[in-house]
């Protein structure tokens, strides 16, 4: 998804270029396919830009020696026009005295290309951002103020966005948020904005949240909150973030996915302390204890994780979980009556527009049981939702995601134990099981790191993959098959594995490899779908806790640490994600940032 970042200061600064350089590398993270810088001095404004990666573009311009007071820089995704110099982002207006950058989508973009041409200006590609400029600079001319000129542009710009844009000789930046993240940051001489906290966090630590529908009016000492639609201001304190940036960097690890993957025992460590020191954890779960029908949604390896909650929920604590994926939850729900039932929002970024679009329609319905599950604290998910648990990992730089993944699952299996208890049920050692996952995550990496690595360099060869389970196991398959496909490019399914029978089983070829994920205690059936293919000559391997019968009819069997059935589904998607790590090795690709897909997608 774009990024963007801009920043006044209070006087001219020799490394203004530096200072947007870093921010703009700490906003890489979200994908990107070009790269634009624009500063501004007493006298002059500089904006270059063009396609590539960030490195690319600096070596091109030497952005790093770019002086001046304020800037913006941008990293852009393409949607509206393809990756271009032109499509490239900030734009200037048609006078060259304002400059803007935004990220979202404009849709109502080809139509006011059309109009706006039709009234003079002049589009130099087809890029909503530059649309963006253009209103404003259309707005600012006939309202001869920036308020004004903001406000009004709200009304004519569709979509959901954010933006900053600044003019010429003006000691102000403006910012809006519309459905599209966007922070401030409040430091010493400077006032900066945002499309994430990364790259404002080494800069200033005093973070102020925006809510959909506000737009910041701000100098290098001053910022004014006010409400889109009518101009009435608002407000609102910084607050310190103590967002751990350091941990944002690679250290020994050839990798973000694999600095990540080896932190998962640390970040699941940090979420189990949490549920013991915080009472917030406690009245998440009171306030569900109610409910006896529990809607689960999310996107992407966060629905993955929603899939493998909702057999949680319903084994442990007798919970009607019903996990829907956020894209199509309007789609087939809403129609119905959605008052009475509550709702768990699951996000690593807190901005996927299909998890927002749920909340807008949960709002919009009066539903009044709204719960979130959330990385980014100061997100668009968190702010408008009353009640809320973090997920504690961090940052997460990598595209795919791996610790978010795990403390999702690991607070659906706490929210499943604290219902059970809080309803009398057996709790199933739980309260044990819990306190060894870190351990029991840590044994797996150093147990199974070599075998991984031995597989991979027989899927790698493969046109295709599956990854089959049964029952508790189905949530497992589906992440272990996103994070295949995601970083290595060979398309691999994720099944439920007595459906496999019903069409798939026609695609297996002599020695195709199939992978599967059981536990125990669904080793029959598992055995069972693993003949289906075995007798047919596709090749089996095995991700399950130690069991004869399995081991003898698998080709190769990747053993789990422990025999629990709830905890070994997790422990094998922890094995999932050092195949997929080491099959992309295998295939050159950098997994940190797969072709065509990005961090936060903040699009439809
Ligand atoms: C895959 C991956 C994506 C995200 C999805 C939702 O590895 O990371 O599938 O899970 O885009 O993102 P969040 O959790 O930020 O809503």
């Amino acid at each position: 998804m774009c990024g963007i970042f801009g920043i006044i200061f209070n006087e001219n600064r020799e490394d203004l270029g530096q200072i947007l350089l870093q921010a703009g590398r700490r906003l890489t993270y979200r994908g990107y396919d070009s790269v634009g810088m624009a500063v501004f001095g007493n006298d002059f404004i500089r904006l270059e830009k063009d396609v590539g990666e960030i490195e690319e573009v600096n070596r091109k311009f030497d952005f790093e020696t770019f002086k001046g007071y304020k800037g913006i820089i941008q990293l852009r995704w393409a949607t509206f026009g393809a990756p271009s110099k032109e499509n490239s982002q900030p734009h200037f207006d048609c006078s060259r005295n304002m400059v803007g950058a935004h990220n979202g989508n404009i849709v109502n973009t080809k139509e006011l290309i059309q109009g706006f041409s039709e009234k003079g200006h002049v589009f130099l590609g087809e890029n909503d951002g530059e649309v963006v400029v253009h209103v404003v600079e259309d707005c600012y001319k006939e309202m001869c103020d920036m308020n004004l000129a903001i406000q009004k542009a709200g009304d004519i710009l569709k979509g959901d966005y954010a933006y900053a844009i600044t003019v010429k000789e003006s000691g102000k930046m403006y910012c809006v948020k519309k459905f599209s993240s966007l922070y401030l940051g409040v430091g010493e001489g400077f006032v900066c904005c945002s499309s994430d906290l990364p790259s404002i966090i080494p800069l200033t630590k005093n973070i102020v949240p925006l809510y959909d529908g506000e737009y910041v009016e701000f100098s290098s000492d001053d910022f004014r909150i006010r409400k889109l639609t009518s101009g009435e201001e608002v407000t609102r304190h910084p607050k310190k973030y103590d967002l751990d940036i350091e941990q944002a960097q690679k250290g020994e690890f050839p990798h973000f996915m694999l600095k990540e993957i080896h932190e998962q025992p640390e970040k699941a460590q940090a979420l189990i302390n949490f549920f013991g020191e915080s009472s917030h954890a406690s009245e998440f779960c009171n306030a569900l204890s109610q409910e006896s029908k529990v809607y689960l949604t999310g996107s992407g390896t966060s629905y993955n994780a929603c899939v493998l909650g909702s057999y949680y929920l319903n084994k442990i604590a007798g919970v009607e979980a019903i996990p829907v994926i956020a894209g199509s939850f309007r789609e087939l729900l809403g129609h119905a009556d959605l008052r009475k039932d509550a709702y768990i929002l699951v996000s690593q970024s807190g901005e996927t527009k299909e998890v927002i679009n749920v909340l807008n329609l949960l709002k919009e319905k009066q539903a009044e049981k709204i719960f979130a599950i959330v990385n980014v604290l100061g997100s668009s998910l968190q702010l408008r939702v009353d009640k809320y648990l973090p997920l504690l990992s961090n940052i997460e730089i990598s595209v795919p995601a791996t610790k978010t993944f795990t403390n999702q699952v690991i607070l659906f299996l706490y929210l499943a134990m604290e219902l059970s208890k809080l309803k009398n049920m057996p709790t199933h050692g739980l309260e044990q099981g819990i306190k060894k996952i870190p351990s029991l995550i840590q044994e797996t990496l150093e147990m199974t790191s070599g075998k991984c690595r031995k597989i991979a360099k027989e899927l790698a060869e493969s046109k295709y993959l599956y990854y089959l389970g049964y029952g508790i196991n189905y949530g497992a398959c589906l992440e272990a098959a996103l994070k295949m496909k995601e970083i290595t490019y060979i398309p691999c399914e994720g099944m439920y594995s007595s459906e496999f029978k019903h069409g798939p089983l026609a695609i297996i070829e002599k020695s195709d490899w199939v992978l599967f994920i059981s536990t125990i205690e669904d080793s029959y059936m598992t055995l069972s779908h693993i003949n289906e293919i075995s007798c047919r000559g596709g090749k089996i391997c095995t991700i399950a806790p130690p069991e004869d019968s399995l081991g003898a009819n698998s080709d190769e069997y990747i053993e789990l640490p422990t025999a629990d059935y709830f905890l070994s589904p997790l422990l094998a998607v922890i094995v999932s994600q050092q195949i997929a790590y080491f099959v992309s090795q295998e295939k050159g690709i950098n997994p940190d940032q797969p072709r065509n897909i990005s961090k936060t997608l903040t699009v439809d």
